[in-house]
Order: C-alpha cells, then structure tokens, then sequence
C-alpha cells in the first residue's frame, strides 16, 4: 500500500540488470507470525550495464541483516540505501556473495502476494512481483538463478515441506521441528519461486516419460479431498504425453507437483515443479464440479503444465513481454483441449467457447479506458495487465501464426524458438523472427498485432460479374482510436474466405491468374487499409462465408440479408461460421427488439416482458431456423447448444451506441420467452432425447447431451407452464451430478415456480462442507432474474459470505456486478454505491482482487447521461478513498482519465 503517486513504468524505458546472478540459497524458518528468511544470492557484474549499483527490490520487508562479501553493511553508514521499495548497494566489485536476512509474518498476509497462510497451511504466490515480499532481491525475470531452498517447520503442524525440483535431503530438527531440502536444476526467475508447507495429502502416480525416465506426478490437497483428484491427474498425464505428440516437448524433471489452495488472487501458477492452483481448478467429482468445471480443470492443468516450456524454459525479459508466454500458453491449451475433444465438431464447439469469451470480455476491453496492446508500452502496476488482451487476444494472435504458416510452418518456428532460446530471457519479437526464419517470410508488418490496441473492423462487400463468372471481394480494414494511439496502420491479417453455391455446397476456389482450382476455403492475406481479391469461374452467385473458424480477432461486418443468415446457419460446412450466422441474425433481432422497448417504454407503456410481448408483431425466420438446428440430428448435441444460446446481454449491449440495460433485458427474456412458445414441443423432445442415463462421465459428448437438454430446460422454464415445473423439480430432486443439478436448481430460480426458497435451502444444506460448491449457490442468486442488490446485501450478511477468499468474493459481488448487468445498473444507482462500498473494502486486504472488480465500471461512459452521472460519482468516491493501492489508482484514474 502507497500513498504516494504511482509511478507509470515505460517498455522504452528496459535497461539491462546491472547484475547477474548465479545461484541462490535460502533457509525459511516456518512460523505463521513470524518467519525468518535467510538468503545467499552468488551475483556477477552485467557486463552489458553501465551502472556498479546493485539493485534489489524489497516490499513490507523488515530486514534484520545485509552481508555483502561477509561484510555487514550498514545503512546509518551509506553502505546502502532504502527509498520507493529499492535497496541500491552503490559501487559493488564485480563479485559478490550477498547475503541477506529478512523477517516476514505470513498470517497477516492478506494480499496473497508473497509468502501467506491459507487454512493453517503455508503458500507462495511471486509471479509478478510478489518474491520482493519475501527478501531483498533482483527481482525481475531477465534475472536467473537456481535455487536451492532448505525448509524448516514445526513437524506435527506442517508435515509436507515443499518446494521447487527435487527433494535432495530432509530429517528431523529439535523441539518437534523438522527439515526438507530442495534443489531447482534449472536456472530460473525469481517468479517462479514457490514453497509449501502444511498439513496435506496427495494422489500420486510414476510415469514413464517419452525421454525414458520415470516421473513421480502428485496432486496435494487437504485431507478429505483425495475424491477429488483423479480428473486433476488424468489431465496432468493427458497434457504430458500430448506435449510430446503435438510439439516434441518432453517432461525436464523427476517430479512434477499440483497444490490445491484455497485462497487463491487467480486461476493457477506455473512455479518450477510446483504448479499451485485454486482449488476450483483442481477439485472435482460428479457431485460438486459441473461439465464446466471438468473441463476447466482439464485447460488449466495443461496450461500450467505447458508453461515449463512456454514460460519457465523460455521465460520474458521483462513483463512487457508477458504475452509471449501467456498467449503463446493460451494457444497451447485450447489446442490441447480441442484435441483432448477429437472430432472436428468438437473443435469447433471449443473454438466457438473460445471466440465467446474474447467476444465477451476482450472486445470490451479493447474498446474501453482500460485498452492496452498485446504487448503494453506502460502500466502502473504490472498486476493489472493480467488481462483478457495479453491472454485471450494474445492466443489469436499465436494463431494467426498457425493459420499463415500451416500447422507444419508453425511447428518449424517454435522448434527454432527452442533452439535458439532455450534457458534465455526475450522479446515477444524473439518470438516472431523465429516464426519467420523457420519459414522464409516476412512478418514485419505482423508486428503491429503486438503494438496497436484496438479490435479492427473489417468491412467485406462483394461484386459478382455473371457474363465473366468472377466475383470480387473487397475487405476494407479500420481500427477506433484507444488511449494513447489515435490513429493505426493496417494490420496482416489472415481472412479464410469459402464460398456457397445454392445447394449449400463449397466452391472450389480459384483466384484470378491461378491455373488450376484451388481448395474450398482460402486464407487471405488483407495486408491494406482496402484490398480486393478476385475469384474466378464462379458459375452463380454465390453465399459468402468469411472468416472461416475466426481466422483473426477482428469484427467482420458484411451486409447479409436474413435469408442468407438462415442459410448459412443451414449448410455452411465450417462449423464456426454455421453458429456465427445464427449469432448475427438473433443480435439483429435482439437490437431491433431493444429499440421496440425503448419506444414502449418512451410512450408510457408500463414495460415488462408481456406487455412488449403482446406488442410486437412476431417474426418467424430465427424461430425457423433454430428449430432446424434442434431437429438436425447430424448436429453435435454440444453444437446445437451453443446455436440455441443467444447473444449475452453484455455482447448486445458492445453493438449499442448507448447501452441500456433495461431494455436490453426485457428484449432477450421476450426473445427467449417468445422461441420457447414456439419451440416447445422442439424442446420437450430434445430434453427426453438427450438424457444421460448411468454413471456420470465428463467426456465432451456426454457433457453435450447435458448441455443441450439443460438449455432446453432453461427455455421451458420460460413458460413457466407445469409441464416445465415438473421436470425442472424433478431433476431437481433426481440429478446424480452437479451440472444438472445445477441446471434444475437455475431453471426454478429463474422461473414463477413455487417453492425456491425450499430449494435453496436444501441445496445448501446439502453442501455446507464444500466451498466451491457454496461459492455456485452464491453465484445462482447473485445473477438471478430477480435478484436486485438488496438480494446481494442480504447475501453478503450469510454467515458464508467473506471477502477475505477471493473465489467467494468473486461469486457474490463479481458475479453480481459483471453477470448481472440490468440489476446492477438499476437507475437509481444503488448498484453502483455497493460497487464502490466493495471496491474500497477489498482495497484494504487484497489490491489485486479489489483492481479486478474496480474494472466493472470501464464502460461507464456507454451509457445514458443519468447512469454515467451516478458511475461518475462512485468512480470518484473510490479515487478520493484512503489508502488507494496502485491497483485500484491505476484503473480507476483511467476510467476517470479523458
Ligand atoms: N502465470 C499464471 C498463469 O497464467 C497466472 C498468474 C499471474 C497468477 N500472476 C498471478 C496467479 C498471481 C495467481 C496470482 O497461469
Ligand atoms: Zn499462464
């Protein structure tokens, strides 16, 4: 915590470490109150750096002693020096042995950042800064070392002493204390540190690596949750051997390790060795983790896991460059998912989760205060740049590569960034000349991905010549102004383009000058601000079906009529534009509707979803279309599914020059309301015929059955009809997983149904001993329907409820702020007081996790005059709080910034 101001850090300005280090020894004497750091850092002048000052950072630190070459220093004396969290050593030699002793009290650690006690038990969490809260250290990433860490604690209260590599002594200590040396082999930053030490169990297994060597793998949780490992594990082997298989990347070490915390800023840690995750992405059985959750686990686990390369063998130089491995790791788990999944269907179902999410978060980020390139030129605090850009956005680009490379080309330039990186530091421009080396082409202007914020727009039009049977395709690319950046240059960017003829059927395509006829999808190179493409022998006028499989991170305009949205949606043969041209003809209907409501609600009408209901005149061709979806037996169960999901309110709301989220509301539940009268019997049968009788099983086929008889579900809830009732009750009581319990329980929440109190009740009475599961009942009535924020004050009284646990936090207020976007924007702006009231709460324990929610007014100046007078106000108030971390300063200064 600062109350000075916070200082803005520039990419332009990265100088070299002024020193190198070696190795690194440390001796912890385990103690929640207080802890005793002991560390021998062996360091070396940077022949690259110009300066003798040795610089370490240090945070909430309190140093008992610094030894420089078995010299005590002293500050009264000037040997150094302490301001800002820097300790500088002024004119070191060119060796030396530091030494240094530092006291910290983990048990007040509420940040989560540094070394901190969750449940009794000891955890580390250091990426990005958090070492510095441990000792006095050059912590940055273009500083490596190899560790080796001598462990000392309480034996009884801590049994299991953890930490990076392998295990290479341990005993016993007087006075009931015991010990466990670990040694790191690889030379690592200091942010991939970790320790662990506590009273935990775990699930373990030998394998035989592709190398030959045997690896010993563990999952440690709490005693009581050794049920709950299994999926954890089967994802850990999965990712092992398909790491081999897809990039020739093998397991380094004899012994791999996941820890389960329950206290946890984020998803999980990549630490050398000793992956640490939250518990929500390692616990699961059928009875407290949902399909989602399965599959969760099953990305997080292998994202992890593929940083060992991606990351920790390869690291950053500095954390500009955190896109390099984050996108880069991005790309490899939606990669290892969609194959985990096999079939192309089920690639596409997983693409198309994956554009949602970007779509749903990033594009809004891109387009807000908050805008920052892939690769930033500044921040405040490195924390805050976590974001959905460097990760999600960051993946599409990564696949861009693939998609203008070849999977082939692809493979070829990350076997060259390991040859020629290996054990180093770099740039994410390392990253792209090893691209383009390994395949002899020039990526330069490919650069501006990293550099320029902002989703560009690409605006297609077509012109057929029937006498030349040629059709022109013209793309034309734009990108808004972000902060900082008011105008931009094009981008490359890769368009796969198909076209259809009246059947339904793919052209061969040919382009003008070619000799022979090309494949059914062509990937585009649109590289001008306006560029044109001609096709030849095109017998008739065909349906353009572009940017095939989302082959860019772009937002694709292209003047389509209804009738061939519903052809699309009826025979396009790439999946991903199949669902998309549903996408666009339900927002076409949403937008229209949200303008019906507005004019109803402008003329007096008192609005609710039945008075616009029985004012607007009714439209069958969406209806049609998703009811051919529904029958198409042919059709992925998972694939249908996602057809059937409309647009969320938050990505209806990113198409309007002004949101309001009232009548974006009230327009969905009609549209949803109005597909369910019409679709019923559709509905009823697909919820018969997509049961999931017997044991359950998390494979992605089963799960798709789930997912699409629970949206079925969902929409017959609508109707509030006793039919409906009855299943959702009875599923209720029946259910033998959480996804359809949950899916029942969501159903008569949202629905007129009597008897939700009962089943809320049971619900949690039933899972009182799990948190994660009590974190989904938090969640349930934080987005329900008629939840308002008096709902959530009373929910943040239950005894449950803390702020303290951060999957708690985000399962009540997050959810409610975020996920439930016209109750929280309610006009009489009580949302936005409980936001700020949060915001300023959460500020005073854990920045980070208060920084994340402070986020949730960055689009405050979308909305109406009054809302933004009322999201003005709360923004200020929480600016002009006591004691404002750089986190919270730093996103709410920007929201505020003009
Ligand atoms: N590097 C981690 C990942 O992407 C995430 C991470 C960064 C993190 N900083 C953190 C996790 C702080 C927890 C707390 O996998
Ligand atoms: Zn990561």
């Amino acid at each position: 915590m600062r109350t000075d101001t916070p200082q803005t850090i520039y990419r332009k300005d990265y100088a070299a470490p002024h020193y190198l280090a070696d190795t690194v020894e440390m001796g912890f004497d385990l103690d929640p109150s207080d802890t005793r750091v002991a560390t021998r850092i062996t360091m070396t002048r940077n022949p690259a750096a110009k300066s003798r000052d040795l610089v370490l950072f240090g945070e909430e630190l309190e140093l008992v002693a610094l030894r420089l070459n078995g010299k005590l220093l002293t500050q009264a004396k000037g040997d150094f020096r302490i301001a800002g969290g820097v300790l500088t050593i002024p004119a070191a030699p060119a060796k030396v042995v530091l030494e240094i002793e530092t006291l910290v009290h983990p048990d007040r650690n509420t940040s989560l950042m540094g070394l901190y006690v969750s449940n009794g038990n000891f955890f580390t969490q250091c990426e990005a800064e958090g070492f510095r809260k441990i000792t006095y250290f050059p912590d940055r990433p273009d500083v490596m070392a190899k560790f080796t860490v001598m462990l000392r604690a309480d034996k009884a209260r801590y049994p299991v002493l953890l930490s990076n590599g392998n295990l290479i002594e341990e005993g016993d200590l007087p006075d009931g204390r015991h010990y466990a040396k670990w040694e790191d082999p690889f030379k690592k930053p200091s942010y991939l540190f970790a320790l662990v030490a506590g009273n935990l169990v775990c699930q373990e297994e030998t394998v035989r690596l592709h190398s030959g060597r045997d690896a010993l793998l563990q999952v440690w949780v709490e005693e009581g949750n050794l049920d709950k490992t299994q999926h954890a594990m089967d994802s850990l082997k999965n990712s092992i051997t398909w790491d081999v298989q897809r990039f020739g990347l093998d397991l380094d070490l004899d012994r791999f390790m996941i820890v389960a915390v329950g206290d946890f800023n984020m998803g999980a840690m990549e630490n050398k060795g000793l992956n640490i995750f939250n518990t929500k992405y390692v616990l699961a059985n059928p009875r407290i983790a949902t399909d989602v959750d399965f599959a969760n686990i099953e990305a997080v686990v292998g994202h992890e896991y593929f940083h060992n390369w991606t990351g920790n063998r390869v690291t950053c130089r500095d954390w500009f460059q955190l896109s390099l491995k984050e996108g880069l790791t991005v790309f490899r788990d939606q990669e290892f998912s969609a194959d985990m999944i096999g079939s192309d269907s089920g690639r596409a179902v997983k693409r198309i989760d994956d554009v949602r999410v970007l779509r749903q978060a990033q594009f809004p980020e891109d387009a807000g205060p908050m805008a920052h390139p892939v690769r930033p030129d500044s921040y405040v605090e490195i924390n805050n740049f976590y974001t959905v850009t460097v990760y999600e956005k960051g993946a599409e680009v990564v696949r861009m590569y693939q998609t203008l490379l070849g999977r082939d080309g692809f493979r070829k330039g990350m076997d060259l960034y390991f040859e020629r990186h290996d054990g180093q530091a770099v740039t994410c421009d390392d990253f792209r000349a090893a691209m383009a080396d390994a395949n002899g082409r020039d990526l330069s202007q490919f650069e501006r991905w990293y550099s320029q914020a902002g989703t560009p727009q690409v605006q297609a039009s077509v012109d057929y010549d029937a006498k030349r049977k040629t059709l022109t395709l013209t793309l034309e690319q734009s990108c808004p102004p972000t902060p900082g950046q008011k105008k931009k240059q094009p981008f490359h960017i890769p368009v796969a383009v198909g076209l259809l003829d009246a059947q339904g059927r793919d052209l061969a395509l040919t382009l003008e000058g070619e000799k022979k006829a090309g494949p059914t999808t062509r990937v585009l190179e649109l590289t001008k601000a306006k560029q044109s493409f001609r096709f030849v022998n095109v017998e008739q006028k065909p349906v353009p079906s572009l940017l095939r499989g989302f082959s860019a991170p772009v937002l694709l305009q292209y003047d389509y009529s209804d009738a061939e949205l519903a052809f699309l949606m009826a025979h396009d043969s790439d999946a991903f534009n199949r669902w998309e041209a549903g996408q666009r003809l339900a927002t076409r209907r949403l937008l229209n509707l949200t303008v019906a409501v507005q004019a109803a609600r402008q003329s007096g009408h008192v609005v609710s979803v039945d008075t616009v209901l029985n004012n607007l005149e009714h439209d069958g061709a969406l209806a049609n279309a998703l009811r051919a979806t529904l029958r198409d037996e042919a059709l992925d169960p998972a694939f249908r599914e996602l057809v059937l999901t409309l647009p969320s309110e938050t990505m209806i709301a990113e198409q309007m020059e002004i949101i309001d989220p009232h009548a974006i509301h009230v327009a969905r539940q009609f549209l949803r309301r109005s597909l369910a009268r019409e679709l019923r019997e559709d509905l009823l049968a697909a919820y018969h015929a997509n049961q999931t009788p017997g044991d359950y099983s998390p494979d992605a086929a089963s799960a798709g059955r789930r997912a699409l008889k629970n949206v079925a579900l969902s929409y017959l809830a609508e109707l509030d009809d006793e039919q409906a009732m009855t299943l959702a009750q009875q599923q209720d009581q029946q259910a033998n997983n959480m996804t359809d319990r949950l899916a029942a329980l969501s159903a008569i929440l949202n629905s007129a149904a009597p008897g939700k109190s009962e089943a809320l009740q049971r619900f949690y009475a039933e899972f009182e001993q799990e948190a994660l599961v009590i974190d989904k009942w938090f969640t349930l009535q934080a987005t329900a329907r008629n939840a308002d924020v008096n709902t959530v004050r009373t929910l943040a009284e239950h005894p449950a409820f803390t702020l303290k646990n951060p999957n708690r936090a985000r399962s009540l207020i997050f959810s409610f702020c975020n996920g439930n976007p016209s109750a929280f924007h309610a006009p009489d702006g009580n949302g936005y007081s409980f936001w700020a009231e949060q915001v300023i709460a959460l500020n005073a324990s854990n920045p980070q996790v208060a920084a994340r929610l402070a986020r949730s007014l960055d689009r405050w100046r979308k909305y109406s005059p009054a809302l933004q007078e009322k999201m003005r106000l709360a923004l200020q108030q929480v600016a002009a709080a006591p004691k404002l971390s750089r986190d919270v300063a730093e996103v709410v200064t920007k929201a505020l910034a003009n």
